[in-house]
């Protein structure tokens, strides 16, 4: 099983977001894939996805439910395991914990949402995964300290698989990916575009690759899933879409 921790130095990056639909994708393409809400912090996964969890990871690490009862089996084919939405916190060794708890599991993909930063709790949550995935948004105070923790989680001897630019808008001021390779040393693996579609995918709370399947992001996404996954990938959108997309009417 590969275990990616999604990963970034500053909250609202963009980490739920590419969490939930870097994981349907994952699925969508034929990997069993689970993704968990590792972020006690601000456990938004079960918001992204419009789930109301009676059992939560929380019951798990407290050892009143075995995780088996913690997953949800989403329409789409996703298992997903949700946070708590009370006030528990993070604690010294509920991250060594969660990492003792998902042995059992067995899938292709283990996707981690995590809190953001570099405080302990998102330090600390790291450790139950080999591969991390940072996300910043393509700006200097996201990138310095996505770098720091590409920097941390290399010392804990991580595999850093790269880095995905969110909510890219192609603007002059924007720094390019080879500048932000240069500048950082990790991988561009995507850019997914600033996209009016993942908004309104939120407000529904239905992720962007279920209900704008055609939207840019969704795309981008895909393209993101089949790099890690290591697969071909071939769909594009049609010349129609293309252009409804650029005038913001097919999002
Ligand atoms: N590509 C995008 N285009 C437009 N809006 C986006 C995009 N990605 C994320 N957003 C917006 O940014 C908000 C924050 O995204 P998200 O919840 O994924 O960030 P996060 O890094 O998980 O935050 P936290 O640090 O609180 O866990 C979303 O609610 C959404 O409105
Ligand atoms: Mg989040």
């Amino acid at each position: 099983m590969r275990t990616i921790a999604i990963t970034a130095g500053k909250g609202g990056v963009g980490k739920t977001t590419l969490a939930s639909n870097l994981s349907i994708s994952l699925n969508k393409m034929g990997f069993k894939t689970c993704v968990l809400d590792a972020n006690f912090t601000a456990p938004d996964l079960g918001t992204h996805f419009g789930i109301n969890a009676d059992t939560t990871l929380w019951d798990v690490l407290e050892g009143k439910e075995p995780i088996e009862h913690a997953i949800y089996g989403h329409d789409c084919g996703l298992h997903i395991i949700p946070g708590s939405t009370g006030v528990e916190n993070f604690k010294q060794g509920t991250y060594k914990k969660l990492k003792r708890k998902i042995r059992t599991l067995k899938y292709d993909f283990l996707i981690l949402d995590t809190p953001p930063g570099l405080g302990d709790d998102a330090i600390s949550a790291l450790g139950p995964a080999k591969e991390i995935l940072v996300v910043a948004n393509p700006e200097w105070t996201s990138l310095s300290n996505a770098y720091r923790v590409y920097k941390t989680a290399q010392k804990m001897k991580k595999n850093v698989l790269g880095i995905i630019l969110n909510r890219h808008l192609a603007h002059e001021y924007e720094p390019d990916s080879g500048t932000i390779e240069k500048f950082t040393g990790l991988k561009v693996l995507g850019e997914i575009p600033e996209d009016v579609s993942v908004r309104r995918s939120i407000a529904v709370q239905n992720p962007v690759a279920l209900s704008y399947p055609d939207s840019e992001a969704t795309l981008e996404i895909e393209k993101i899933a089949a790099r890690i996954g290591g697969i071909d990938y071939k769909r594009r959108l049609s010349v129609v879409h293309r252009f409804l997309n650029f005038f913001g009417l097919f999002a």
